[in-house]
């Protein structure tokens, strides 16, 4: 058998919660990552980015659709499709009363790692998500963000083909964050294909070759992180207010240079432009004339986040 086209193959997938309202859980999702990449999968909460991870990993029954996953499919090959993925959830999957140690020797010895290769694993994995303290230490004492580092590593004992992840660095603080990102990074690089679910869009736009943003149980963009910025047009200006001055003014000002619709929130007036720098001068030297002198002005491009709201508000037909 050749190697698919695509690792993670899902299309009209279908699926609705018993008791739960019309239109819950997947509504015709569609999803296609090629081998080696890394995905991630964006939605608001209740988007069903679970469930897609969930049917991905074989823990949960599409109603209809196809899925396939490395190659096999899901619903007739499950046995082989959990063969080929590693699964790091929303919920850690850690032993309580096991140490941190004990557990990822355990994982390493149920993949059939020999006991000095589990146990060398296991010591190599603590010290990269920094664990090597409380290693011996019951996990019942783990705070959360120890219980999801332990958990990331646990999956990582052997580099699966595909690593599913569900919100990785929920919870974390800064530095945990980072550690998570390095390893999913590396895992990419030694060519495991990666799904990740994330709320954090700045770390989808650091770690992912290319996004899905989700809706109600659908795909409504999908692009490179560039890709889905260019959707919301050009580049941004940003005028932060003084508390003297007047937002409707400075809005009828940016509305001169705009190439869109300027919009105001809080102290700060974004204002989309088409020619970058002479829109800039032109809107400086409109508010120097009207007597306005903001805290800041800045020159941006979109972020993931005005793309996120512009999707995720828009109504789905
Ligand atoms: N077991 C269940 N029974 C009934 N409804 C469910 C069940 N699991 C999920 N749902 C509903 O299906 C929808 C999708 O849930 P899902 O957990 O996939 O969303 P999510 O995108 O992962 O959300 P979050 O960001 O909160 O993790 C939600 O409306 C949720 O309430
Ligand atoms: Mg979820």
């Amino acid at each position: 058998m050749g190697r698919p086209e695509f690792t993670i193959d899902a299309e009209g997938v279908r699926k609705r919660y018993p008791k739960a309202p019309e239109g819950t859980g997947l509504n015709g999702f569609d999803l296609r990552v090629r081998a080696g990449s890394v995905r991630g999968l964006l939605g608001p909460n209740g988007a069903g980015k679970t469930t897609a991870v969930r049917i991905l990993a074989t823990l949960l029954e599409a109603d209809a659709g196809r899925v396939s996953v490395a190659g096999f499919d899901v619903a007739t090959q499950a046995r082989q499709v959990r063969r080929n993925i590693g699964l790091v959830g929303q919920y850690a999957a850690v032993d309580e009363v096991l140490t941190g140690r004990q557990n990822l020797v355990m994982f390493g010895r149920l993949n059939h790692l020999p006991s000095p290769v589990a146990r060398s694993r296991a010591e190599e994995l603590l010290e990269r998500f920094s664990l090597t303290e409380s290693a011996g230490r019951s996990v019942a004492t783990y705070s959360g963000g120890m219980r999801r580092r332990l958990d990331l590593a646990a999956s990582l004992i052997v580099a699966p083909p595909v690593l599913l992840v569900d919100e990785p660095t929920t919870g974390l603080d800064p530095a945990a964050r980072a550690e998570v990102w390095e390893a999913v990074r590396e895992l990419a690089e030694s060519g495991t294909t990666v799904l990740l679910t994330t709320q954090y869009l700045e770390e989808a736009d650091r770690l992912a070759d290319r996004i899905s943003m989700l809706r109600a149980g659908r795909v409504v963009a999908e692009g490179t992180p560039d890709e889905l910025k260019a959707t919301v047009g050009g580049d941004r200006i940003d005028v932060v207010l003084s508390g003297g001055d007047d937002v409707t003014t400075v809005l009828g000002l940016a509305g001169r240079v705009a190439s869109g619709e300027p919009y105001a929130e809080g102290d700060r007036v974004s204002v989309p432009v088409a020619g970058r720098t002479r829109a800039l001068a032109e809107l400086v030297s409109a508010l120097n004339e009207a007597g306005v002198e903001p805290q800041d002005i800045t020159l941006r491009r979109p972020t993931l986040d005005e793309v996120f709201l512009k999707l995720t508000k828009e109504v789905v037909r």
